[in-house]
């Protein structure tokens, strides 16, 4: 009879001694190979890493200059096709401490997409839910469900799961645009799906209607159309508009200066995109706000469990995730890791607006969601 697993075993276990742990002996060294043979791990050696007192992430701070994405992004415009196989010229954001895979967090997944004048990316669905933000230009019509909905800076676009979509770039200059999703919740968890759609769009869907149907059926504020359903897990509004979020967030400074409180903190407006038919978040697992600093304002130190990836969309500031702090600038994206620390503060001279996105609906849903506000000094631990 040949042991489970023998010298191929992957578990590999080391004496250590240590509160709670067995004095090293050779027969606790017998113990262990018998373990490691039959493919079994106690707890006493493993509770510090598996059972830590609050999150410890494997992922870390970072940032990426936007400068930067976009000048790569530019070159794989000129040699990269796009087109059934490779799907999209979408190039993601790899987080320096998850072994190199393209997880910007352990659940989010943040790329630069890139599309060349005239060029169609080609009809797809997935499980995965996902979202595009626009930091700058126009041009590209992306189509959902057969609905062409127009892309403009600060247009917000989310798309739940299980939609057919593609894209037409109907301008003549390229177009950058980041992309949202769940792909590392979803490959973690082994939930996704995946279908191909058709080569090409009907003439219908090649069209560049200003407003796309899902606008004109659902973005009014606080009416439903009687004809659709009362809930939905989603949002079935394809887009949400720079002007009506930009609106909002000037608004809420300019209650503030009148004396109203009405923002997060003292200069720091901020708003969620929301699925019209609940309230609640957009996607079933991703988050989107908004945030505005007034110029010379901060935000206070925050913590919560759960992983963000922010950009900035216009203005200067100062970013602190952790121990680190940058300098930042439009299109500069960062990552703020599960329980980490982040705080912000707009130059003196210059407001500064934060796309933000994150995976806190996951961890409400599962009533795993804590967060912490700092009110005077900066968390520690
Ligand atoms: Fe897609």
């Amino acid at each position: 009879m040949t042991p489970a697993a023998g010298p191929l075993s992957p578990v590999r276990l080391a004496m250590q001694a240590g509160p709670g742990q067995p004095d090293p002996s050779p027969e606790l060294g017998a113990l262990y190979r018998g373990f490691e043979e039959e493919l079994l791990v106690p707890l006493w050696t493993e509770i510090g890493d598996l059972m830590p007192p609050h999150p410890r992430s494997k992922a870390s701070p970072h940032l990426w200059r936007w400068q930067r994405l976009l000048a790569l992004a530019e070159r794989a415009g000129r040699l990269v096709p796009v087109g059934r196989g490779g799907e999209r010229r979408a190039i993601a954001l790899a987080n320096p401490s998850l072994g190199g895979r393209p997880f910007a967090t352990p659940t989010l997944w943040a790329a630069i997409q890139y599309l060349m004048p005239g060029e169609d990316a080609p009809e797809h669905r997935h499980s995965q839910h996902a979202f595009r933000f626009v930091v700058e230009g126009e041009g590209v019509w992306t189509v959902v469900g057969g609905d062409p909905v127009r892309m403009s800076r600060g247009d917000f676009l989310p798309q739940a799961g299980w939609h057919w979509h593609a894209h037409h770039n109907a301008a003549t200059q390229p177009m950058a645009w980041i992309d949202g999703l769940d792909i590392p919740f979803s490959y973690g968890t082994e939930s996704q799906f995946f279908e191909f759609g058709r080569e090409r769009l009907g003439p219908a869907e090649m069209t560049r209607p200003e407003r796309s149907r899902s606008e004109r059926l659902w973005a009014y504020p606080g009416l439903r159309p009687l004809s659709q359903p009362a809930t939905l897990p989603a949002t079935p509004l394809l887009a949400y508009r720079w002007a009506d979020t930009d609106r909002a967030l000037a608004e809420q400074l300019a209650l503030e200066a009148e004396g109203h409180d009405v923002t997060l903190g003292p200069g720091h407006a901020a708003v969620r995109y929301t699925n019209p038919t609940t309230g609640a978040d957009v996607l079933p697992t991703i988050r989107a706000e908004m945030h505005r600093l007034r110029a010379g304002a901060a935000t206070r130190t925050r913590r919560e469990v759960g992983s963000s990836v922010w950009q900035v969309f216009d203005g200067q500031g100062t970013v602190s995730v952790g121990e680190r702090s940058w300098t930042v600038g439009r299109g500069d994206m960062f990552v703020v890791p599960s329980w980490v620390p982040f705080a912000a503060s707009a130059g003196a001279g210059a407001s500064l607006d934060l796309f933000r996105f994150g995976d806190a609906p996951i961890f409400e849903a599962l009533h795993a969601h804590r967060m912490q506000v700092q009110h005077d000094a900066p968390p520690q631990g």
